[in-house]
């Protein structure tokens, strides 16, 4: 295939009589990304572009496509502003993909410290810009990780190089930059093949494919996973892992429906349909550095309340509460930790937000009190879309919600109508509007009073409705929801299963805010959250946007059931760690469709070790907790819970690192040790931390397992034993009961006597785990805190130790003693795994 690719780079046009040389597919920037009305040749070429057979057959590779002349040209020479540059630039061409093109822009180079730079591109209008914060990075030495250059021929590009290799790391010169009233496209040739980001879509590779021109559309959609297909979040974010092991990962800020495709060149295409180009280039140089730079600018997930580490259990149809409360008693009875119970839709009257069924839940308040009495927190819902169609004085949160004005309007002035789970058509809260976020903090502590929840999860806010636009009206026909050009998104009209873009709300019109509706229900919803309970605020959003991380964590959504799923679910586990949300995990047993008991049972083992860590499913689909299955699923995800909950200090230490650090918690291989290439593709193996490795059975079937043991030193967790490979990859052998665990040498990972809560757990004695280096040396720290406190950081209140051994000597310093009842809780167990002399003193482990 190879050869045949080499080969084909230069084809004839045949039509048109004339020998004409085509650009080679790699260099192809599609002129016509839209479907062709007429004949394809001459409206192409009517329009300017070049006309040209595919080159490689079943590529996808564009037949119509921009002359290397298209483009804009600099007008002066770039003005050096002191920090950065400014350059003004006029369009050279009067080829026009969608019309209304930008004569003069400006582009814009910002210096913003020495790992950090903005490109930022603007027309002279007033242009939509999304409200995003962007946190200062640390002020530039002077040691600039990277230069810029301009080139000027046959039209204006930029190259971003890393200075310490020279490496190229963002080059515009493939062409195709694009400056319209509803059409932005600007494009860069890659370091690498090593690309991995762009969300939220299915991805079956963590390391993207550049076969095939694959098309990434973004849009916030209510969809099942389904290839490429845009689903419930954006983060047009990416990052390459360079050929030497440098990273560095980009960011574009645009909210508008937009795609990337994945250029064979190796390159990137963006496409938007509204607001600006502005771009943020991390330069790491390591992977975790870029991590650490992106979140530092889009902001970090606060340290989740310690409860929520714990396994916890949903699903959607207990449709009463003594099926609820048989689930809770089978997963004690069968000894099965448990944190967290949830209520679904199926708890409310109605499916209203803010009720509770008084014929099928009535007991409900009291149960919760009853089981928070035991340590095990509860955890609800709440959709945005609220139900119109009650009486007045009969359902409070409309009442209320028409009083306080927060529903938003369609452009005639009524306000808009929907459908969703409620029976009668739904208005949606406009979460921009200060009133409104008012009006949900006040629903969300008065339903606090009547049920004591510990925290909320925001589903349906992408937002979905179950028709295209206004249930009566539907949408005007107009630029906004009808654009000159749509991105390969779902259903290919941006009001499908949701709101029209003609929508104002007090940022914009949806067409440009729609993306960020969850992402602005989120603030408030942790707000309400705190307001209600006091404590330590935990919500979860099924739809993100970049910087949700500061108010909302993630589950990957509504999966299916099936083998591909359990794979999957770790490729977008990893890609939110990247981008800032790395408190997330998919549906264990997936929500889609009756499970069958071994994946079930393998998935209950890979759950214990994503950072979250929920079994949940759909309406009308067969019980799937770990208890309904009989014993061999229930005893297999005891043991593996009894790890996590061991490990559980290690776990929070993790998230405080990522707080303070920005550091991700589930972690690719490549993070770690990226100048390894075997390490760069895989996906199916995870580090939790610098040190924890899992390497789980994904298939059917399946009773060994080729993990890939990177070039150092480890340990069996269960057993201690040191592994003998280094760099190369092992067949473990995987019964059905069994994960692999492997503690990496070097690392002290701090651990507590499990238990059946993390209440319960949290005073059990600690212990720590030695894993030894070449040196005999080992490194480590442990965070802890009150558990849900607000704040616990900022304001000292937390406990932080760092061992330290060496020489076959353990020193512990105390870094911050902010939490007194440390004290009170015992140091039982320290456990030395390669010591070069018999050393262990390990009880209670198994
Ligand atoms: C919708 O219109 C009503 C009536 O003018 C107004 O009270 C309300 O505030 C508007 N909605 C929003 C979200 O602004
Ligand atoms: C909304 O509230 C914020 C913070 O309280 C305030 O700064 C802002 O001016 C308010 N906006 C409006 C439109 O009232
Ligand atoms: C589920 O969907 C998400 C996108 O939300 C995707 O990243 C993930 O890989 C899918 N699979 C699982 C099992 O979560
Ligand atoms: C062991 O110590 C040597 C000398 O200090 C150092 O170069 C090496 O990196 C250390 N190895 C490990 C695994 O820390
Ligand atoms: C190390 O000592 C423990 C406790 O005495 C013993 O159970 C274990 O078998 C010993 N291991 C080795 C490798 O000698």
């Amino acid at each position: 295939m190879k050869n045949l690719l080499l080969l084909a780079v230069v084809a004839v046009s045949a039509t048109l009589g004339v020998a004409q040389q085509c650009l080679p597919y790699t260099e192809r920037i599609d002129c016509h990304p839209g479907p062709f009305t007429g004949n394809n040749r001459e409206e192409c070429i009517a329009m300017g572009c070049t006309f040209c057979d595919a080159d490689v057959p079943d590529w996808n590779v564009p037949v119509c496509y921009l002359p290397k002349s298209y483009g804009y040209k600099m007008d002066g020479q770039p003005e050096d502003t002191g920090n950065g540059f400014r350059v003004t630039l006029k369009r050279a061409t009067s080829l026009t993909m969608f019309g209304s093109d930008s004569e003069t822009i400006t582009l814009e180079v910002f210096f913003q410290s020495d790992y950090r730079l903005r490109i930022k591109v603007t027309d002279g209008t007033s242009r939509y810009e999304v409200p995003l914060q962007v946190d200062p990075a640390q002020p530039a030495t002077g040691n600039r990780l990277y230069d810029v250059e301009f080139s000027n021929d046959p039209v204006f590009a930029f190259k971003v190089i890393r200075k310490a290799t020279g490496t190229v790391i963002f080059d515009t010169s493939l062409g195709g930059l694009t400056f319209s009233d509803q059409f932005l496209q600007i494009s860069t040739r890659l370091a690498s093949k090593n690309l991995y980001g762009i969300g939220e879509n299915e991805q079956l590779t963590f390391r993207h494919n550049f076969d095939k021109f694959p098309v990434f559309p973004l849009f916030t959609k209510d969809t099942f996973p389904d290839g490429n297909a845009n689903m419930y979040g954006v983060h047009p974010q990416y990052t390459v892992l360079e050929e030497d092991g440098n990273a560095h990962s980009v960011l574009f800020v645009n909210s508008n429906a937009q795609e990337f495709v994945v250029l064979p060149a190796p390159g990137l295409l963006h496409r938007t349909i509204g607001g600006i180009i502005d771009i943020y280039i991390f330069l790491g140089p390591t992977p975790e550095n870029t991590a650490q730079q992106y979140t530092e600018a889009i902001g970090r997930t606060p340290i989740p309340p310690y409860w929520a580490l714990g396994f916890q259990l949903c699903k959607y149809g207990y449709d009463n509460l003594e099926t609820m409360k048989a689930v809770v008693d089978r997963t004690l009875a069968a000894q099965i930790p448990q944190d967290v119970q949830y209520g679904d839709i199926d708890i409310m009257d109605g499916n209203k937000d803010f009720t509770v069924s008084q014929d099928r839940f009535g007991g409900l308040p009291a149960y919760v009190r009853e089981l928070k009495a035991k340590g095990v927190k509860f955890m609800t819902i709440l959709d945005p879309a609220i139900a119109l169609g009650e009486a007045p004085g009969t359902y409070r949160a409309a009442d209320l919600g028409k009083e306080m004005g927060v529903f938003l309007n369609n452009s005639d002035g009524t306000i808009f109508e929907g459908r969703v789970w409620p029976s009668s058509n739904v208005g949606f809260p406009d979460f921009s509007k200060n009133a409104t976020r008012e009006w949900w903090i006040t629903m969300i502590k008065e339903f606090h009073d009547l049920l004591e929840f510990d925290a909320l999860w925001i589903d349906m806010n992408e937002p979905d409705n179950f028709g295209n636009g206004d249930t009566n009206k539907g949408c005007p026909n107009n630029k906004y929801n009808n654009p000159p050009y749509v991105p390969k998104i779902r259903g290919d009209y941006l009001p499908t299963s949701t709101l029209c873009m003609d929508i104002e709300d007090s940022i914009s019109l949806q067409y440009n805010t729609h993306s960020l509706y969850g992402w602005l229900e989120s603030e408030p919803t942790a707000a309400g959250v705190l307001a209600a309970t006091g404590k330590r605020p935990y919500v979860f959003s099924r739809s993100t946007y970049v910087g949700t991380g500061r108010w909302a964590s993630h589950w990957l959504g509504d999966n299916y059931s099936k083998w591909r799923d359990i794979k999957t679910s770790i490729i977008g586990t990893l890609q939110f760690n990247q981008f800032g949300v790395p408190f997330v995990g998919p549906d264990i047993c997936g929500h889609q469709g009756h499970v069958e008991e071994e994946l079930c049972q393998r998935w209950h083992e890979l759950g214990a070790f994503y950072p979250f860590s929920r079994n949940h499913n759909a309406y009308g689909m067969k019980d799937q907790d770990p208890a309904s299955f009989g014993p061999a699923v229930a005893e297999s995800t005891k043991k593996a819970l009894e790890i996590r909950y061991t490990y559980l200090p290690y776990l929070y230490t993790l998230f405080f690192y990522h707080y303070t650090q920005g550091s991700t918690v589930f972690r690719a291989l490549w993070h770690e040790f990226p100048t390894e290439i075997a390490t760069q593709g895989i996906d199916t193996q995870f580090l939790l931390g610098p040190g924890f490795m899992v390497s789980p059975a994904l298939n059917e079937g399946q009773r060994s397992v080729n993990a890939y043991f990177p070039n150092t030193r480890w340990f069996n967790l269960r057993e201690g034993t040191e592994v003998n490979a280094r760099g190369t990859t092992l067949n473990l052998n995987t019964p059905l009961d069994t994960i692999n665990l492997h503690l990496r040498g070097g690392i002290i990972y701090p651990t507590q006597e499990p238990a059946l809560n993390t209440e319960l757990a949290r005073r059990n004695d600690i212990g720590i785990t030695i894993a030894l280096d070449d040196n005999n040396s080992a490194d480590g720290r442990m965070y802890n805190d009150d558990g849900d406190m607000l704040n616990p950081t900022e304001s000292g209140k937390y406990y932080l130790v760092h061992h330290t051994y060496a020489n076959g000597e353990l020193i512990s310093t105390v870094e911050n003693n902010g939490y007194p009842r440390m004290a009170e809780i015992k140091l039982d167990t320290i456990r030395i795994l390669g010591a070069p002399q018999n050393l262990s003193t390990a009880t209670g482990f198994n």
